[in-house]
């Protein structure tokens, strides 16, 4: 059993004949991807990664978070966006948002490095306060600020704490196989590295090294996980009608050209908050360029559903939502009834909580389709490791596909140097003396 779409919820939106027609354009696609003779083809290495990765480090990541698991009380995740939210995804998914507070016997995660702010990185170094650490600095490029300046102050930390040689057992690096300011210090410095293949970017990186070993530190089955993602490899390896990752990119595109903007996943477990997080990076990276792409956004039922519920029944007409429905929940509570009925819940009892989640967003999609907000649903039976590695491949090959069918290079992204580039003058690198004195006139 893993991940389903199903599609009836959108039948009355999209006709077969519309699928049908779309479908040559899929099959083009799938051969892009296939030959990788696409625009970006040569970062297509996720394609065979669950089968064919290299199986030496696999097993150096999972003696590594032995290590961490036995000799640290903290982990501290240092890394941005496809360098982080993937782990973060997956520790959330499978063990819990609240994972570092629960009772366990793995370490607490921290996330560091994916923000310039100080107030939260000084409260990740207050919560490491008398705490044994180890970190594991990612970064492929090995030169992104915002790591880099995170990893800077957790060396010098772990450094005071163990000196230099307890440092060095402590400190895991993962980056490029041989370039980079982190690879040279890492190389420099004996610590262990960890290798980000070439033909993997950020985004598409998180069953390597990137989000393996703090997963496996979280004590996460990274063996189930890569199954779980060989598993979909295969199921989405062809071109037919019933490959459910074509199928999804087919329909998002169908309604992206008939003017839907927004793509709003959402999902009635807030388990899958990071996961949305990654699914935004993912889409949004991707897609969005060239003046083109669906907005990637995302909320979590019912909570949304007091807040941004009301716009998305009864608002701009721009969207349409792909709901992750998850059948066997974690958890449940038999609601039992009440004598007296003092709250009049009585006809929510005798049975469990999670058939009334489910009544609530069977209800809800009702709801939204009546008012013109067209749903996908994405059934999936659980949230284990599996899963987990099951639904980020189900993603990533329904977003190549989707990229090349919108006709932009889903493995690229060009836009995001800009910001970098003004924030570097700002703040005076050298070489940006001439933007420095444009951009501060534009600031008067
Ligand atoms: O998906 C991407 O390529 C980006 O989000 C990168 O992962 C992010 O910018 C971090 O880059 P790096 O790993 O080089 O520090």
């Amino acid at each position: 059993m893993a991940l389903k779409l199903n599609t009836k919820y959108v039948e009355g939106f999209i006709s077969s004949e519309e699928l049908k027609g779309i479908w040559p354009q899929v099959e083009a696609a799938h051969a892009m991807i296939r030959d990788r003779s696409g625009a970006g083809g040569e970062f297509l290495g996720w394609v065979d990664q669950p089968a064919d990765y290299d199986r030496e480090e696999f097993g150096r990541i999972k003696a590594a978070a032995r290590r961490i698991r036995s000799d640290s009380q903290a982990l501290v995740v240092i890394g941005i966006g496809g360098s982080y939210l993937g782990a973060r995804a997956a520790v959330e998914f499978v063990q819990s948002p609240n994972y570092n507070l629960l009772p366990k016997d793995t370490p607490d995660i921290y996330f560091a490095g994916n923000s310039l702010s100080p107030t939260a990185l000084c409260e990740v170094l207050r919560l490491c306060e008398g705490k044994d650490l180890s970190v594991n600095v990612i970064s492929k490029s090995g030169t992104t600020t915002e790591p880099a300046l995170a990893f800077r102050i957790f060396r010098e930390l772990l450094e005071k704490k163990y000196g230099k040689a307890g440092a060095r057992e402590r400190i895991y690096c993962t980056t490029d196989k041989a370039r980079g300011t982190l690879k040279e210090l890492a190389d420099a410095e004996g610590y262990e590295t960890f290798v980000i293949p070439d033909d993997i970017g950020g985004r598409y990186s998180v069953l390597s090294a990137v989000g393996l070993l703090p997963i496996a530190a979280a004590g996460i089955d990274i063996d189930a996980m890569m199954q779980g993602a060989a598993d979909a490899r295969t199921a989405f390896a062809e071109p037919r009608m019933e490959n459910d990752a074509y199928k999804y990119a087919a329909l998002r595109n169908i309604l992206y050209r008939r003017g839907k903007q927004v793509e709003v996943l959402v999902s009635y477990e807030p388990g899958f908050a990071m996961m949305n997080e990654w699914y935004k990076q993912l889409f949004g990276e991707s897609e969005g360029k060239d003046n083109k792409g669906l907005f990637p956004a995302s909320m979590i039922f019912s909570t949304d559903l007091h807040s941004l519920g009301q716009f998305v029944q009864d608002g701009s007409r721009v969207m349409f939502e792909t709901v992750v429905s998850v059948a066997k929940p974690k958890s449940d509570i038999f609601l039992e009834s009440a004598p007296s009925n003092f709250d009049g819940l009585n006809f929510l009892t005798g049975q469990h909580m999670s058939v009334v989640n489910e009544k609530a967003a069977q209800g809800t999609a009702l709801a939204h389709i009546e008012g013109g907000a067209p749903n996908l649903l994405l059934e999936i039976p659980e949230m284990s490791a599996y899963e987990c590695g099951f639904l980020f491949y189900f993603f990533w090959k329904a977003c190549a596909c989707s990229g090349y069918l919108m006709g932009v290079n889903p493995f690229n992204q060009p836009g995001v140097e800009d910001y970098k580039t003004n924030m570097f003058a700002l703040l005076g690198k050298p070489g940006y003396e001439d933007k420095k004195a444009l951009l501060e006139s534009k600031l008067v």
